[in-house]
């Protein structure tokens, strides 16, 4: 097949997991490294082949472990360092590969840089964190990451030990780095190299466009802003070739491109090089994959591929419907952003931010295992490497009655036994409650039950999961849009020199038949996934599609 390199990450299954809430092996209430060990062959049985972890280190945990304090170990409730080798060398054993968050945009102020720092204005690790004594007003659009949680919208904090205000995008706990400062750059190239030799595979990089932004405001932005990830790519690659950076960056799409390895940074006047990125999470995308869905129509789905900037080789986006954070829709226009609410999230409780939604995908959807297939579907068959959220496999639901974000985070489900099979421990010493009340209950969602049930959400998300191995074209071809006479049809394909997979999926919930005007007309299609009758017809191909129906086939001779 005609198209780009051929990279393990471009036909990877990523499969995001918070170890706190994974699996409890010891009854302390918190998951830890040998319980996920314990958890492994699921998720090989699964098939996913690529796990992300959130973050794992010592931490004080006031963000979820992003307020790091040591990133050089492992929080004492998860296990030990040797537990996390133990747990590389038995993914590795299984073909699972291994990313890991890279939060280096700022640390905890228990970390001992930012200690050391306030309390000695002579410190080598003053300069490590970004100080004013006159802070300027922030930006528009500079303020806070979290209005409403993070001291209304306050970046500068005032540090009586230090005598001076620290900056900060995130909440007050979290100093930024200065990460201008080439000691504090060495500081994470070594991180780098240590994770490495251990053995993941790479990294997820947490916040990468505050990283690469002007830490003092009014300085402007800086010459290269992307040397930083540039540099640490080749650093991290010097490890291993195939060592992969995957980038946060929820950015204008017109700028996403410049984020790429081997992407171009032009600021007018010059142009540089690019970043260091080699997958890039596809936030613009995800958040009209929902207003498709909401709204019943394609056109979304159809735009957002047409506005985002084209990956060059060896990069690519990573999709996703959900994930540990809010669903945000701050990338739509307004009034669009009215009709997600609208549909999936009508309690204003749902809501965060003034532009997300705390809610997981099966109760976005209402359980309605029509639209969630539908989804899941799209989202496989997306350009790029495909990206699911734990418990999104068997529909969990989410709780609203947590704070914030951490209404999606709860544990996960593994059976109608007690704590849902995640820990021994009392239910009053669970990280977080287990959601045990409504349609999304442990007791009526959880892996036993689904994998008992060969029509289970869980089983076809496995086959799934095999098809988009299958299909690898969908990794590193670029698609094209196929026009049909359905506003509520989205159709797309991968066109190689021997065969064309093309994709129908129907958003309305009404029945449609479309012909897709692809492939060698002499060939006969075969069916890759969904139901319903494949004809060879003059001008192509035509498919029936039931309500949120969706089809992938394969033309040629593949
Ligand atoms: C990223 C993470 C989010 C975290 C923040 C601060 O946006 O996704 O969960 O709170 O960074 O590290």
């Amino acid at each position: 097949m005609a198209g780009r390199a051929d990279l393990w990450y471009q036909n990877a299954v990523i499969y995001a997991v918070d170890v706190d809430a994974f699996q409890d092996s010891d009854g302390d209430g918190v998951g830890d490294f040998q319980g996920l060990i314990s958890r492994l062959d699921y998720l090989n049985h699964l098939g996913v082949d690529c796990l992300w972890l959130l973050p794992f280190y010592p931490s004080p945990n006031r963000d979820n472990g992003y307020d790091v304090m040591d990133y050089y170990g492992v929080d004492p409730r998860h296990g030990t360092l040797g537990d996390f080798v133990e747990f590389l060398r038995a993914a590795d054993e299984r073909g699972i590969r291994v990313l890991v968050d890279l939060v280096a945009n700022h640390t905890s102020d228990q970390h001992p840089w930012f200690q050391r720092a306030r309390v000695d204005p002579d410190s080598t690790y003053r300069d490590y964190y970004v100080w004013s004594t006159d802070p300027p007003q922030p930006d528009p659009g500079r303020g806070s990451v979290f209005p409403g949680e993070a001291g209304a919208g306050r970046v500068w904090t005032y540090d009586t030990e230090a005598g001076a205000y620290y900056y900060h995008r995130f909440y007050e706990f979290q100093p930024d780095l200065n990460l201008y400062n080439p000691a504090v750059r060495e500081e994470i190239r070594k991180v780098v190299s240590f994770w490495l030799r251990l053995g993941v595979a790479g990294f997820r990089i947490d916040a990468a466009t505050l990283m690469i932004e002007e830490k003092r405001p009014g300085n402007g932005q800086p010459e290269d802003p992307h040397e930083l990830l540039r540099e640490l790519r080749a650093h991290a690659r010097r490890h291993g070739g195939d060592v992969v950076l995957l980038a946060e960056a929820d950015d204008d799409p017109s700028r996403l491109g410049e984020y790429f390895a081997g992407g171009e940074f032009d600021r007018g006047d010059r142009s540089r090089p690019g970043g260091g990125v080699d997958l890039l999470l596809n936030f613009y995308l995800d958040a009209h994959l929902f207003l498709a869905l909401a709204t019943g129509r394609a056109g979304p789905v159809e735009r957002a591929l047409a506005t985002l900037p084209p990956p060059p080789d060896g990069s690519g986006w990573a999709n996703f419907l959900r994930n540990y954070d809010e669903l945000n829709l701050g990338r739509l226009h307004r009034a669009e952003q009215e009709q997600v609410y609208e549909r999936f999230a009508p309690d204003a409780h749902a809501r965060i931010y003034g532009r997300g939604i705390r809610r997981r995908l099966a109760p976005i959807l209402d359980g309605d295992r029509d639209r969630i297939e539908l989804a899941l579907s799209l989202l496989f068959s997306m350009p790029g490497t495909p990206l699911l959220f734990y418990g999104d496999e068997i529909g969990m639901g989410e709780d609203l009655s947590l704070p914030g974000r951490t209404a999606v985070r709860t544990p996960m489900q593994w059976s109608d036994a007690e704590n849902a099979g995640f820990s021994t421990a009392p239910a009053s010493r669970l990280v977080r409650p287990v959601v045990d009340e409504g349609p999304f209950s442990y007791e009526r969602v959880n892996v036993a039950d689904e994998w008992a049930d060969p029509a289970s959400l869980l089983n076809f998300v496995e086959h799934l999961v095999g098809t988009r191995h299958e299909t690898p074209a969908i990794g590193r071809v670029d698609p094209e849009v196929v026009q049909t006479d359905a506003p509520s049809v989205f159709a797309h394909c991968y066109e190689g020199s021997a065969e064309t997979v093309a994709m129908a999926h129907e958003f309305a919930g009404e029945p449609r038949t479309v012909t897709l005007d692809v492939g060698p007309k002499d060939a006969s299609p075969m069916g890759l996934l969904g139901v319903g009758e494949l004809r060879t017809v003059e001008v192509g191909v035509e498919v029936d599609l039931g309500p949120y129906g969706y089809r992938w086939l394969r033309v040629g001779d593949g």
